[in-house]
């Protein structure tokens, strides 16, 4: 496809040419094209004197001069060191200009770096606006396997049978993990799945609008295939998912965003408004008064309550008075009596050493003494007497 913006694989050739300057390559993305740059081991690793063998595992890292990575609209990808490396994403109109990518190439086998920068001169789209634009998922492919030029002008020449005659070019290539995709069950034959985004002049067929219809959701979400009105001429190679295809179109403007007028801050004169009467002066003193005063008497006469129940009520009056501390009161004093009587029966008579504190047994002459019979153990009462 003439049209499809397509950076065939580059050759460092200012490398070859001997300068100790890392080697510079101008390339031109399109604003809203997909923009795919190879990055081979080629351009890294021939320096003249031994030519690389074309086993060497290589990786790369590229990032924006004086950025630690790459511009949002770039992505890199690599399957293995064995592979190609890929630069690719298509430019927002927000990334028009200069941009110089700088490129490190690390060959895995002698450690050795090779520095390569990358001009991208981002420019406005040629041609006619492709208005109509679909997306595609395609199950069967990894991201890798359609950036090179061959698997995706394959693609659009099977999608042209689908799709009436009009120039269709690819404006977004993205890995189905970008967008929630699983990476698969490391099974022969699954694949990640890739995003494919096409843009048309013309308009979408009927087959393409019947596949993006309501009634083929409707179908999908109940697990059955979709409405496909035409021959699959992708079908052998590319497994798309038509239940994932989605069409915007984009030949009708937009409804331009009304830009808000600021006024000049004050209402315009509304006929049906009508602001409240005037409130009439109220005096708030009674009902302050009112809502201090009372609580502060009802205190004052508790206080007074309290005060008068302590200090007056409590003398020659223990054994009548009902009020609870004063039973308490009364408890201990009976209990405080009724020791200092025992203390006194007990000073009276002759008490003897605890029994636990008696030598039983002398542990030196082996004599043992019997337990002294004393008047403690008298009952209490008979002792009194
Ligand atoms: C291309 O696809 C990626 C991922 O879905 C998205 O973030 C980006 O905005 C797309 N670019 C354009 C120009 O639509
Ligand atoms: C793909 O289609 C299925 C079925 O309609 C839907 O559930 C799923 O969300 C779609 N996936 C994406 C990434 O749009």
């Amino acid at each position: 496809m003439a049209a499809l913006i397509w950076i065939p694989l580059l050759a460092g050739l200012l490398a070859g040419a001997g300068g100790t300057e890392a080697p510079q390559t101008t390339l031109q993305p399109v604003v809203g094209r997909i923009f795919v740059h190879t990055l081979n081991h080629d351009p890294f690793l021939h320096p003249p004197e031994h030519a690389a063998p074309p086993a060497v595992p290589v990786t790369y890292h590229a990032h924006l001069q004086g950025h630690p990575d790459l511009p949002r609209w770039l992505r890199y990808t690599q399957r293995s060191p064995h592979h190609p490396g890929f630069l690719y994403g298509s430019p927002t109109p927000e990334d028009r200009g200069r941009q110089v990518i700088e490129v490190i190439a690390y060959n895995r086998d002698s450690f050795d770096t090779t520095q390569h920068w990358l001009v991208l001169v981002i420019g406005d789209p040629e041609g006619p606006l492709l208005p109509y634009q679909a997306e595609f998922l395609v199950r069967s492919h990894d991201v890798e396997e359609v950036l090179p030029s061959t698997p995706a002008s394959r693609f659009l020449t099977a999608l042209g049978g689908l799709w009436e005659s009009g120039e269709l070019q690819l404006l977004n290539i993205t890995s189905a993990l970008d967008r929630g995709g699983r990476v698969p069950l490391p099974i022969e034959g699954r694949k990640e799945g890739v995003y494919i985004k096409v843009g048309s002049a013309s308009p979408f067929s009927t087959c393409l609008k019947m596949v993006a219809s309501p009634d083929s959701h409707a179908r999908c979400a109940q697990g059955q295939p979709p409405l496909l009105s035409c021959y699959d001429t992708l079908a052998p190679h590319f497994r798309v998912d038509w239940c994932n295809v989605s069409l915007v179109d984009k030949s009708v403007p937009e409804p331009a965003d009304e830009v808000p007028t600021r006024g000049d801050g004050v209402l315009e004169r509304d006929p049906f408004f009508c602001p409240p009467t005037e409130a009439t002066a109220r005096d708030f003193l009674t009902d302050a008064l009112v809502t201090l005063l009372v609580p502060l008497l009802v205190a004052l006469l508790l206080t007074l309550l309290l005060a008068y129940i302590m200090c007056c009520r409590r003398e020659g009056r223990l054994k009548r008075d009902l009020a609870t501390s004063d039973i308490q009161m009364l408890h201990h004093c009976t209990i405080h009596e009724n020791t200092e009587e025992l203390r006194q029966m007990a000073a009276s008579r002759e008490v003897p050493r605890p029994r636990s504190t008696l030598p039983m047994f002398n542990v030196r002459t082996g004599q043992q003494v019997p337990p002294q019979v004393d008047s403690a153990q008298v009952p209490l009462i008979l002792d009194q007497h």
